[in-house]
């Protein structure tokens, strides 16, 4: 399976930090932002990866992450000169998609904890549906928001409804068949002039292969598009380091779980790491071994 990490869009909401610097390049506590929906993916197994982003911000993504060889993945990159909203991924990377499912991860969103790489997994092992992940918010509004019968199958979807149904969120991780680049490309533009990942995802809805995957307390999810969602995101990440010893989104250790690189490699990346305390916790899963993969 492949990925598309979307991290384009103005930042908005984060000006004036975001006035020369894309946003998903800003640190959560330890790390960039975009390390941890990159990890979300590698979680799943996912080894090919596009980053879209803007023509301002691609070179910085580039210096980042490279060709991805480093951590035995692969990326590519792809730009989308204006933000034409999250639908308008599959347009631009168009070439990218196959045959395979692709995943898609907003470059803003963090999914912390254990349980999501397995039913990613699965979810790339349906072929017949479409995969989305649903978690419980207390401001519904501002999100695309799933509605279940009694039985808990989906049967409305809204973005940011004033009245919304329910209070579960659809999240930022799709998981989609090659069929998506056809939706998209009948989407109209909505009111406010964006291809909207919402109107795809009630296409499959109404052809009855959605697939609503609700996430429980065992994940946290956080977007961090606001100061302030920003902020409650790196102090998460940093309880959760400071009480276990670990990094939480670290895509060396995700890609030594998975085999994709050996212990050296990881030694080799942390000494390339500065003085930072990333390289020295690199440097100690070179020495130790690391977490294994269920543990992740
Ligand atoms: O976070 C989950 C929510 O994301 C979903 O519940 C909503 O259904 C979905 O529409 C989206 O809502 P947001 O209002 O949070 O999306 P936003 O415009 O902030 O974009 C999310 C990320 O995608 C952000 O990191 C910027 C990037 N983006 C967005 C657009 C519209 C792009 O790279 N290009 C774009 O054209």
């Amino acid at each position: 399976m492949k990925g598309i990490v979307l991290a384009g869009g103005a930042g908005t909401r984060l000006w004036p930090a975001t006035r020369a610097l894309s946003k998903q390049l800003l640190p959560v506590y330890d790390k960039p932002m975009i390390y941890y929906p990159i990890s979300t993916l590698m979680s799943g197994g996912i080894r090919e990866m596009l980053i879209i982003t803007t023509p301002r911000d691609l070179c910085l993504f580039q210096d980042l992450l490279g060709d991805g060889a480093a951590w035995g993945v692969s990326f590519e990159y792809a730009v989308q000169d204006q933000p034409r909203g999250i639908a308008d991924a599959f347009r631009v990377g168009e070439k990218f998609v196959s045959a395979e499912r692709t995943a898609l991860v907003l470059g803003d969103n963090l999914f912390l904890g254990q349980g999501l790489a397995g039913r990613i997994r699965a979810a790339t092992a349906s072929v017949e549906h479409a995969t989305v992940f649903a978690y419980r918010v207390s401001d519904p509004q501002r999100y695309g928001v799933i509605e279940f019968d009694d039985s808990g199958a989906a049967v409305s979807i809204e973005e940011k409804p004033i009245a919304p149904k329910s209070d579960w969120a659809v999240t930022g991780l799709y998981i989609y068949r090659s069929d998506v680049v056809d939706i998209v490309a009948g989407l109209q533009p909505s009111e406010r002039n964006e291809l909207e990942i919402t109107a795809v995802n009630q296409v499959y809805l109404d052809r009855s292969q959605l697939q609503v995957e609700r996430l429980g307390r065992g994940v946290a999810w956080l977007d961090a598009g606001t100061h302030d969602s920003l902020l409650e995101a790196a102090d998460l990440v940093q309880a959760v380091e400071h009480r276990q010893g670990v990094k939480l989104a670290c895509p060396e250790e995700m890609a030594l779980a998975w085999g994709w690189i050996d212990l050296e490699q990881v030694a080799r990346l942390g000494r390339n790491m500065g003085g930072s305390t990333y390289a020295q916790y690199l440097s100690k899963i070179a020495r130790t071994g690391g977490t294994p993969l269920e543990l992740l």
